[in-house]
């Protein structure tokens, strides 16, 4: 049994395979105890006992200050002057709760939280704390993943008094770990350079990652590790914590007087002010607690293995990816039926065996200034219409896939001017643009019936195989004419919206494969993935500029969740020059595809193509379902590298990449990891055992041309040693 309460010292024991998670109740109330590498239960509560300062008020003369504890889940007004995680607003005005312990139960299996993401999984802890003052009623969720090292958490709030309440902020989750001795690592970005790693020590004060931006952001992912200072990939205690959201978050990492770090994180509480009614509930988002004693590797793997099995949709998860010839950097807007065919009929036997009908398609989109919102073919550009695409597609053994952008509208557009109420805005103020586009209003439930119907439609008349949903800004005025002085709703309630359409046409047409795409990364999160097996990755589809983000999306999100394509040379958003063997290198670490004009290209690299695509084939198995090791970051030196390993260690990929050449240089030396040591591996016509691979390490020229790549498959040969 993963999780056991302790009748006796009224504790909680929740037992992966590797970690514990431990707290009890004391004085009514839930007290933190651990959370770090597996132990024998027992009673550890001497590790939180006997706290004490000045200035930490208590509930009663002689009780221990809440100041000075560690919380499950702090509440406000009660003493405790760190992060609450959950603050309200009473009809009398009054703003302190404090929940005391009421019940708790075991369930064998997990529920599904209505209208979000939710990972499935089995044996789930629920605690019941009831506010007197107010009759509030606050259930923790604790769901365990034995294998994976990981609590999924959540928190249902219910409105059991007399009157209605205000919600000003609710977390998904908190826990209090008793050191500061710890690094934080966030990833941090923005367009064109999403999830670069930043690792610093953590401070007093209050660290924060956020967006306010409405999605979870190009700029700084709903993400945060905190690890040993010296942990690397292979050694050391981290901890990663995810958040299963895709709006406006916030999650925040504080250190205390006594040394106590406090993560805690939910929607972002900037943009958000719940009414809570008498007899209502409202329910959060999920947060994913990760925990590794082998360092950042494994905490990453951790993540990789959890979302392949609990979060994906489970008939895509494990699936060979259609591998996609994206039309968008050949002909941007500017294409028509007979530039569309020939790249089509370019395509036929390469193994390429979806196309995918990127932004320009339909009526009124020759620029990025109008047409979004009218889903209707533009058949002056496209005389045979969608249908003739799709035949074409056929006739060159492909399906055929579109790109949508469902929560956007031009002003120049008959929905805008049949509906100028469904955008966000307020009625007093000129909205901003973004890319001159307005939003559509997602918390309004007509809005979302009629893109439901519209893409529905589109989707039933055209044969299409793959959906592209993008959503190319971020919102502003963060006010729906539909909610009025409800308004401080908008921001989740939009993202509400955002699920249900996802929701509808993901059940829908199930048979229909969606890559999630925001300006590239910038809706890059566990929630997009419940509903997309897979995410363009960046709008950079540079080979180096690739190395760095996916290496840093690695952290939490599995390869194959990144789409990442072969595109031209020069490269369109950097202008470097790269060799085709290195673009191809690297779009095999991730869900491979093409973005390139095939008319444009030599003989050489049209063969280069098929190459690819046949390459891929035989190790697509690997980026679906194997272990990754970050062997060099790009983030720390000339190199990177790194390798999957399938689970049974017979057969991994492996990559080296030099940024910049250097006369005379080092000869770098990569020791491998995650192989078997008995096995002896077969790579390039030799044989290495994996103990050589692993310690002596391989060496490689010193004479790599900036940019250059170094790509290796080993598969095993023969028995154990
Ligand atoms: C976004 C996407 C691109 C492309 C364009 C089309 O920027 O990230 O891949 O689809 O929109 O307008």
């Amino acid at each position: 049994m993963a999780i056991h309460f302790n009748e006796r010292n009224k504790t909680f024991y929740i037992g992966g395979k590797d970690f514990s998670y431990i707290f009890r109740i004391k004085d009514g109330r839930l007290q933190h105890l651990f959370f770090g590498k597996r132990i024998k239960e027992q009673d550890v509560s001497y590790i939180a006992d006997g706290r004490k300062t000045e200035f930490a008020p208590t509930v009663s003369d002689g009780a221990e200050s809440s100041d000075v504890l560690t919380q499950e889940y702090p509440v406000y007004g009660r003493g405790d002057y760190r992060e609450p995680a959950v603050l309200i607003t009473a009809a009398d005005g009054g703003r302190t709760t404090d929940f005391i312990y009421r019940s708790h139960s075991i369930l064998k299996n997990k529920s599904k939280i209505s209208g979000m993401p939710t990972l499935r999984g089995g044996e789930t802890l629920v605690i019941e704390l009831q506010d007197e003052l107010y009759g509030l009623i606050l259930s923790l969720y604790y769901t365990v993943y034995e294998d994976c090292g990981a609590v999924v958490r959540r928190v249902v709030l219910k409105n059991g008094g007399k009157s209605d309440v205000i919600i000003n902020k609710i977390n998904s989750f908190s826990v209090d770990i008793p050191r500061c001795d710890l690094d934080k690592i966030c990833l941090q970005g923005g367009w064109a350079k999403e999830r670069g790693v930043e690792r610093s020590a953590l401070t007093h004060g209050i660290f924060e990652v956020s967006s306010t931006r409405g999605s979870s952001s190009h700029h700084l992912n709903p993400f945060i590790a905190l690890c040993d200072k010296n942990a690397d990939e292979n050694v050391g205690e981290a901890y990663g914590f995810n958040l299963v959201y895709s709006g406006s978050f916030s999650v925040k990492a504080q250190v205390d007087q006594l040394g106590i770090t406090r993560v805690g994180g939910g929607i972002n509480e900037k943009d958000f002010r719940w009414a809570l009614k008498v007899g209502e509930s409202f329910e959060t988002p999920e947060a994913v607690l990760v925990y590794s004693a082998e360092g950042l590797g494994k905490m990453s793997r951790n993540f990789h293995d959890l979302y392949r099995e609990y979060l994906i949709n489970p008939a895509y998860a494990y699936k060979k990816r259609p591998v996609v010839l994206n039309c968008w950097e050949s002909f941007y807007f500017d294409f028509n039926d007979k530039s569309l065919s020939e790249l089509i009929a370019k395509a036929k036997g390469t193994g390429i065996d979806t196309f995918v009908l990127d932004d320009g398609w339909f009526v009124g989109r020759n620029s990025d200034k109008a047409g979004l919102g009218d889903w209707h073919v533009d058949y002056d550009k496209l005389s045979g219409g969608l249908k003739a695409v799709a035949d074409d597609c056929r006739a060159a053994g492909m399906k055929f896939g579109i790109w949508i952008e469902p929560e956007m509208v031009s002003e120049d557009s008959e929905l805008y001017r049949a509906h100028p109420d469904w955008v966000v805005r307020h009625p007093d103020l000129t909205p901003c643009k973004g890319r001159h586009q307005l939003v559509l209003d997602f918390a309004n439930p007509d809005t979302v019936d009629y893109v439901k119907g519209v893409i529905s439609d589109l989707l039933k008349e055209n044969d299409v195989s793959y959906v592209k949903w993008d959503m190319n800004r971020n919102i502003t005025e963060f006010y729906s004419v539909y909610l009025k002085e409800r308004s401080q709703e908008f921001a989740h309630r939009y993202i509400l919206g955002v699920y249900a359409l996802a929701e509808h046409l993901t059940a829908s047409f199930p048979d229909v494969f969606f890559e999630g795409c925001s300006g590239g990364g910038g809706r890059f999160d566990a929630a997009m993935l419940y509903y997309f097996p897979q995410i363009w990755t960046s709008d950079n589809t540079d080979a180096l500029s690739r190395a760095f983000i996916q290496y840093g999306t690695s952290f939490c999100y599995p390869l194959s969740a990144m789409s990442g394509h072969v595109s031209a040379c020069p490269n369109h958003q950097t202008a470097r020059i790269t060799p085709f063997s290195s673009r191809t290198a690297i779009a095999s670490f991730c869900s491979t595809g093409f973005e390139l004009n095939l008319n444009a290209l030599t003989e050489e690299e049209t063969k280069g193509i098929k190459k690819h695509v046949e390459f891929y084939d035989g190790i697509s198995d690997l980026i679906l379902k194997g272990d990754l090791y970050r062997l060099l970051s790009p983030f720390d030196g000339n190199y990177f590298s790194q390798m999957v390993v399938s689970k049974d260690k017979k057969k991994a990929l492996f990559i080296l990449m030099k940024k910049l050449a250097r006369c005379n240089d080092v000869y770098p030396v990569v020791k491998l990891k995650g192989l078997n040591e008995n096995f002896t591996y077969e790579t390039g016509g030799r044989l290495y055992g994996g103990d050589a691979l692993m310690n002596v390490g391989l060496k490689f020229p010193n004479d790599l041309k900036d940019f250059e790549t170094v790509l290796m498959v080993f598969t095993v040969r023969g028995a154990e040693k």
